[in-house]
């Protein structure tokens, strides 16, 4: 049995279609050590755009998850993304540690479109700005009191001990950046989801942009659900093969080939924007994870849209991978299972 770290936790990714759990140890000589990693679905509509609409299913789905793994740890890392939470690099007059901690309200209020007093504020000195005198480079993270109380409730209700709250596209970055060598290269980090996209784009280790998009896979779903006239469960069913008499395959593979279209005009539209503000930048790369990174025709289309290489992310690739795990189902799962790994490398301690 190997030693566990007091301020060991275990990565849960609380997805709108899959919830994810993933438990990792690190190891002076070994590196990191991936120990489990499992997913289970739940039912559409438990979770809609983010917000929590049948806790006691999650909450169940959750026990059920660490239970098929026998997780005893109940310290648990989760991501939070989407409209509620806002990430914004922002300017400030140079001041001291004090100082900023008392401004920071003041100054995050021209940046957030919620009321002020409805938000849960975080914010990371990044240091001096290179391109103005006299500031500071402040990341700041604004999620609404709902929603945190919501995961806090949440994680509560299923029995566990809510560590760490992350941002999605930052454990998308951690996890990114374990598996990644030194390089300077700018590259675009997206997850497609089921309900949500999330853009993360990164000049070495500095994130340089960050977007959400209120769009996914289960946009899939609803097209083929509102076309066949069916429940969104058996839509997913005929996505994935399931045979229907009331949509043929050609107009399956239409209503795909149009949400693909959509998306990666929404990720071309953030890109384009990106652009506008780091006009000498060139994004090298993109890695999608989330289930859409398993459309290979997004893959493609995204290729063909941004005119830069995409590529499937695997998170799983510093990992030393216990001999339990079953590595074809590692394999299929790896892009679903990007975020959760982002939340797996936290710690208890971490600020
Ligand atoms: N090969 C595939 N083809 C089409 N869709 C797929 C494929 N594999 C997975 N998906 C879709 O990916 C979605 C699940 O992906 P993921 O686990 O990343 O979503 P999630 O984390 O639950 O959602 P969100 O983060 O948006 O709340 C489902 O809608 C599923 O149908
Ligand atoms: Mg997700």
């Amino acid at each position: 049995m190997p030693f566990t770290p007091k301020n060991h936790l275990i990565g849960l990714d609380i997805g709108s279609k899959t919830l994810k759990m993933s438990d990792v140890s690190q190891n002076r000589k070994k590196g990191y050590t991936l120990n489990k990693f499992s997913m289970i679905n739940i039912p559409n509509g438990v979770i809609e755009e983010g917000i929590i609409k049948d806790p006691e299913t999650v909450a169940d789905a959750i026990r059920e998850l660490f239970a098929s793994q026998k997780v005893k740890e109940k310290n648990v890392a989760v991501s939070i993304g989407g409209y509620s939470v806002i990430v914004k690099k922002i300017q400030v007059q140079s001041m001291t540690d004090a100082e900023l901690q008392s401004a920071i309200h003041l100054e995050a209020e021209q940046y957030i479109p919620f009321d002020i007093n409805d938000v849960n504020l975080d914010y990371e000195v990044l240091g001096e700005s290179a391109t103005v005198a006299n500031k500071l480079d402040v990341i700041l993270v604004a999620a609404k009191k709902e929603l945190v109380d919501e995961y806090v409730n949440l994680i509560d209700l299923a029995g566990f001990n809510l560590c760490v709250i992350d941002v999605d596209a930052f454990a998308l970055q951690n996890i990114y950046e374990l598996n990644s060598d030194d390089s300077r290269d700018t590259v675009a980090l997206i997850d497609v989801g089921a309900s949500k996209t999330s853009l993360n784009i990164l000049k070495g280790s500095t994130s340089l942009f960050m977007r959400d998009v209120a769009l996914g896979c289960n946009q899939i779903n609803q097209k083929i659900a509102t076309k066949a006239s069916c429940s969104l469960q058996e839509a997913e069913t005929i996505k994935f093969g399931g045979k229907s008499s009331r949509i043929t395959a050609p107009e399956i593979q239409s209503l795909v080939a149009s949400v693909i279209r959509d998306l990666c005009l929404e990720i071309r539209r953030a890109i384009d924007f990106f652009y506008s503000t780091f006009q000498d930048d060139h994004i090298n790369k993109i890695l999608v994870s989330g289930g859409g990174a398993n459309i290979g025709e997004f893959r493609k289309s995204l290729a063909m849209e941004t005119g830069v290489t995409v590529e499937a992310f695997n998170p799983f690739a510093a990992f030393s991978i216990h001999d339990r795990i079953d590595r074809s189902f590692l394999d299929q799962a790896s892009s679903q299972a990007a975020i959760c790994m982002g939340l797996s490398i936290r710690r208890t301690d971490d600020k």
